[in-house]
């Protein structure tokens, strides 16, 4: 028999790339399909171990080429879509918002089209927690499925376009879909310009860590793993136009995150350096996984188990930081963090 094939979009990125070794040495009856822009955010370096695999297969392209998109899906016939590649990152989409929507609602728009046209068997879309707006301080309120869809950035609000998207694909046309919605994630080869890899890589290097207004925004923080596996789960147990929360409980302040960063590589909490707060700053996320739990999901990481893994795997991964800190990086990072 032949082996099913699966696109997997975004898979040089964090998540997808993860997803991507994740599904290559658990399915080896699938092909896995990754797909892939190569934009600042994606590197193929992290896939040594896999690309040499039978069952492993890279194709550049950009989702929101129609013609391209549309010629792959006739010639490849895919079984499944599992879609993360998009801009990720909330200060980029302050700055420079355009391409948040041609990538993140156009990009998804010509797959969701090519998926109804090939008929595929499930299509998954990944998204974030962030769609549903901020939460109080409280700790007591948490993101249902059923919260309304409130997106304070243009980050989220281009995801929760592409939600409704999805959510109209499976209403209008019967496409099989399910939307996850997780919280922030972590783990091996996450960029850094997000909130925990971009500590390790400067607190590693004794460099100043900055910290938005006071440090005080809570984030609900789960292990890349855990995400792969949940996404595994809905992609072949996930009922048919269902929206699944993705999270593990695990609230810290940003200044908790810094902090047990900084102690755990025994450096001083001196290079906490508190910068202008991030416009639009979201108060707090923190997710319900009740209906993902009854399907199944048990995430096998707390936030310490979480963090001490992930701190290991940068001590013993400084080419790759190295790698993706260097050239244009640096150029980022001074314009964000002006005085740093
Ligand atoms: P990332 O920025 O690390 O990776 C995105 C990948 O998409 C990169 O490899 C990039 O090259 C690729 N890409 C960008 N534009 C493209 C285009 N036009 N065509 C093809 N490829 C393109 O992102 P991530 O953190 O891995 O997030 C992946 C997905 O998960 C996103 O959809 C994001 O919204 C969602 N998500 C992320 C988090 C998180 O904490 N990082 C949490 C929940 C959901
Ligand atoms: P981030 O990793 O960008 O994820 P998101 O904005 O998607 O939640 O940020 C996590 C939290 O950390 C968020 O409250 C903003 C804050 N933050 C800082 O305080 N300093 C920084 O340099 C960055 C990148 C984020």
């Amino acid at each position: 028999m032949e082996n099913k094939k699966v696109l997997v979009t975004g898979g040089a990125g964090f998540i997808g790339g993860n997803f991507v070794q994740y599904m290559v040495d658990k399915y080896p009856n699938y092909d896995i399909y990754n797909l892939d822009l190569l934009t600042y955010a994606g590197d193929l370096t992290k896939h040594c171990s896999i690309e040499k695999k039978e069952n492993y297969h890279f194709i550049k392209a950009d989702i929101a080429d129609r013609k391209v998109i549309m010629e792959l899906f006739e010639k490849e016939k895919f079984e499944f879509v599992v879609h993360f590649a998009a801009e990720s990152h909330v200060d980029r989409s302050i700055t420079n918002p355009e391409v948040f929507v041609v990538t993140n609602v156009l990009g998804t728009q010509v797959l969701l089209d090519a998926a109804k046209e090939h008929k595929i068997t499930k299509f998954v879309h990944v998204s974030t927690d962030e769609v549903y707006g901020e939460l109080d301080f409280d700790r007591e309120t948490f993101f249902t499925e059923e919260t309304p869809l409130q997106p304070n950035s243009p980050y989220s609000a281009s995801k929760a376009s592409s939600d409704m998207l999805v959510r109209a694909y499976y209403e209008t046309y019967k496409l099989p879909i399910n939307i996850t919605r997780c919280s922030n994630n972590y783990g091996p080869y996450h960029f850094p310009e997000k909130l925990i890899p971009l500590t390790i890589s400067r607190v590693v290097n004794n460099q100043k860590v900055p910290v938005y207004g006071d440090g005080k925004n809570i984030r609900d923080w789960l292990h890349v793993i855990d995400h792969c596996a949940a996404i595994d789960l809905v992609l072949h147990k996930g009922e048919i136009g269902e929206v699944y929360n993705v999270g593990g409980h695990n609230e810290q302040t940003n200044l908790e995150v810094v902090k047990t960063i900084i102690n755990t590589l025994g450096k001083s909490e001196d290079l906490i350096e508190f910068v202008e707060d991030r416009l639009g700053h979201d108060k707090r996320y923190a997710i319900d996984p009740t209906k993902l739990e009854q399907l199944g999901w048990k995430p096998t990481y707390n936030f310490e188990t979480g963090i001490s893994h992930t701190i290991r795997w940068y001590l013993d991964n400084k080419e790759w930081l190295e790698q993706v800190i260097s050239g244009k990086y640096q150029t980022y990072f001074a314009k964000q963090y002006k005085i740093l």
